[in-house]
């Protein structure tokens, strides 16, 4: 089986790893990486592959940062030419960014079957990049991978039937492998004096590409910290930095009091933060279900969820406003109890793919 999988960003790189593993893993299995370099600082792509212990991409793309429809464009002309040479029995997508969607349709137009990890999320906000690539992604794949029934639920509901398993997500198996090595793994983070703290993540096109939203947010950010006087650690995503510059706002958000803002961290870092912070408050998609797999309460700086399993298993809020953000953190603050059922699988998403795949594809393993 020749299975060419696409990756292009900090998340597909972690939630991707289980499964590029697996094919490496098989004999009759042969992995070949595109990867599209829509993320390329090293802390938002090289150290994963460093920490994950993956192969190197045989395919870097250079593609960068660009508006949408020439980002999608340029990175669907050179995927093809890669699928075109290479005829592979399958290609695999991850998630909801424009690699994915780029991936997906280059192997489509071919007649190449697409299979879709993480599918049938939905936020049913079109507004949102990801959503678009999600639909689009779900309707020209062969094979949809479903985290957790709602999401194959999302699917049936739009008409597509065939080619759906439920398998859960394999953010589980990535950190069921990780958090012991991550444990040891640096000494420095926020968790090492002690103090308890809140972890914030950002970088949202909707919280970060308005300057009122962005200024609103670090109010929100210095509010958390005066009413619960813990200490707000931001790992910063680039594109908050960049747009915090653009709106002379940087300033601004070092000198807020009590908000720490640091660079990126590493898989091994983060999830180890995130596994000490007391709640975490973020826009991330990713963040939302490590939270709830970890048990530390979530707040989701967001109108919409297409993680609503979190929602309704008692660990995630959603506050669309800063105050609404702030107040959330109060109440979380006061909740003792995180044991609330883990909805995305047991940790072997990955493996379970990669059988069905080559069940599939009728090829023995
Ligand atoms: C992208 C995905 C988003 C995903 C996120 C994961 C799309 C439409 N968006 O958002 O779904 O949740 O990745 O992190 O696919 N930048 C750097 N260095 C980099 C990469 C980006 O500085 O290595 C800066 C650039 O200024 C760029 C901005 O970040 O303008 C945004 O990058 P982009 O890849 O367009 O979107 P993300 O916000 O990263
Ligand atoms: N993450 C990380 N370092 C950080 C912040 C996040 O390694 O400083 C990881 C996190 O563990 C999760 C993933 O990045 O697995 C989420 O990526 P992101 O928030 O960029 O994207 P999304 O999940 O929203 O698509």
């Amino acid at each position: 089986m020749r299975v060419v999988t696409v990756l292009g960003t900090r998340p597909e790189i972690i939630k991707l790893s289980p499964i590029i593993r697996s094919i490496s893993t098989r004999e009759s299995a042969t992995s070949i990486l595109i990867h599209t370099n829509q993320h390329y600082d090293r802390e938002l792509d090289a150290i994963f592959f460093e920490e994950l212990n993956l192969q190197a991409p045989d395919f870097d793309l250079g593609i960068g940062t660009h508006p949408h429809g020439r980002q999608v464009g340029l990175m669907l002309a050179a995927i093809e030419e890669i699928l075109m040479a290479h005829r592979p029995d399958v290609v695999v997508v991850q998630g909801d960014t424009n690699s994915t969607f780029a991936g997906a349709l280059a192997a489509a137009k071919l007649h190449i079957p697409v299979a879709h990890v993480e599918a049938g999320l939905r936020s049913f906000d079109m507004k949102m990049p990801e959503e678009v690539n999600r639909v689009m992604t779900d309707h020209i794949s062969t094979f949809r991978f479903a985290p957790t029934p709602r999401a194959a639920g999302h699917l049936h509901a739009e008409g597509i039937t065939e080619g759906v398993y439920v398998v859960g997500n394999t953010v589980v198996d990535a950190l069921c492998q990780h958090l012991e090595v991550a444990s040891d793994a640096g000494k420095n983070g926020p968790w090492a004096d002690g103090r308890e703290y809140v972890l914030a993540t950002l970088h949202r096109d909707s919280n970060t590409d308005s300057p009122a939203r962005l200024n609103e947010l670090l109010t929100a950010l210095e509010q958390a910290h005066e009413v619960s006087g813990l200490d707000v650690v931001l790992p910063a995503h680039p594109r908050v930095i960049h747009r915090l510059e653009r709106f002379g706002l940087l300033h601004r958000a070092r000198s807020l009091s009590g908000v720490r803002i640091l660079e990126p961290m590493g898989y091994l870092e983060f999830l180890v933060a995130l596994k000490h912070a007391r709640v975490v408050l973020t826009d991330s998609g990713g963040v939302q279900e490590e939270a709830c797999i970890l048990g530390v309460p979530c707040v989701t700086l967001r109108t919409s969820t297409e993680r609503q399993e979190t929602v309704e298993v008692g660990a995630n809020v959603l506050a669309p406003t800063g105050p609404e953000a702030v107040a959330a953190i109060r109440t979380a603050l006061t909740v003792q109890e995180h044991d609330w059922p883990n909805p995305f699988g047991q940790g072997d998403a990955g493996e379970r793919i990669v059988d069905l795949l080559v069940q599939e594809l009728d090829l023995a393993d």
